[in-house]
């Protein structure tokens, strides 16, 4: 049976037959998921292959890889963070610096493995100074992570940070006011926690962080 969302799919790909090039703005990720009409590549192979040589936003000139993320296709629980960093920048891969190391702490003390999670951030390029992606940056790369959501599927989804918050949730309200519940969404929960590199810099918030965790830990195993 077609859903709501088919039938706007549909309408949508009329309007784009007929000539109509500009959607309405968007207002919620979870929205921009269902109306993006890009076809849907395969797997992750094809978003990589994708992204190769992007150069959608100014974050291309500086960047030396791209990081578009890390981790099994088949999984239920992904985790976005913000941007690479330096590190993330030099290798290629997902939280591999300093904050990568804690988060692998944190996901060891509530007996994750990063192997059986995948991993990647709401910007795949590093911006430059480790500054916070800028707007139309975020908005430039979501097609990326929208296509990711699409083919892992997952059932959970951990942010980490207040960029991938608001992007994710797509709202403009503080971490504090996110984190430390469940945010029910049609095809998967959302856990909101603290960024780990926060965490570096501010260590009395681990015990906040951790809280989040073990929610998150919870719903995780009470997936079928
Ligand atoms: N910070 C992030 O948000 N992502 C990384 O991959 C590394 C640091």
């Amino acid at each position: 049976m077609r859903t709501f969302w088919d039938e706007l799919a549909l309408y949508l790909r009329y309007l784009q037959a007929i000539g109509v090039e500009a959607l309405p703005k968007r207002k919620s990720f979870e929205r921009f998921l269902k109306l993006d009409l890009s076809p849907p590549p395969k797997n992750l192979e094809e978003v990589a292959k994708e992204i190769k040589n992007c150069t959608r936003c100014k974050l291309h000139r500086t960047r030396t890889h791209i990081v578009l993320g890390e981790g099994p296709e088949q999984t239920k629980l992904m985790f976005v963070g913000e941007a690479p960093g330096r590190d993330e920048d030099l290798e290629g891969r997902p939280f591999v610096g300093r904050a990568g190391k804690l988060l692998d702490q944190i996901l060891e003390t509530i007996g994750l493995r990063r192997a059986e999670v995948y991993i990647t951030n709401v910007v795949k390029c590093r911006p430059p100074g480790n500054r916070n992606p800028e707007p139309d940056e975020i908005e430039a790369c979501l097609p990326y992570l929208s296509k990711q959501i699409k083919i892992i599927h997952p059932r959970l989804i951990c942010t980490l940070g207040l960029v991938a918050a608001q992007t994710i949730l797509a709202t403009t309200q503080p971490l504090a006011r996110l984190r430390g519940k469940v945010h029910e969404r049609e095809d998967f929960k959302v856990v909101v926690t603290y960024h780990p590199a926060f965490l570096l810099r501010y260590p009395s918030y681990k015990v906040q962080a951790l809280e989040d965790l073990r929610l998150l830990k919870r719903l995780y195993q009470e997936l079928e």
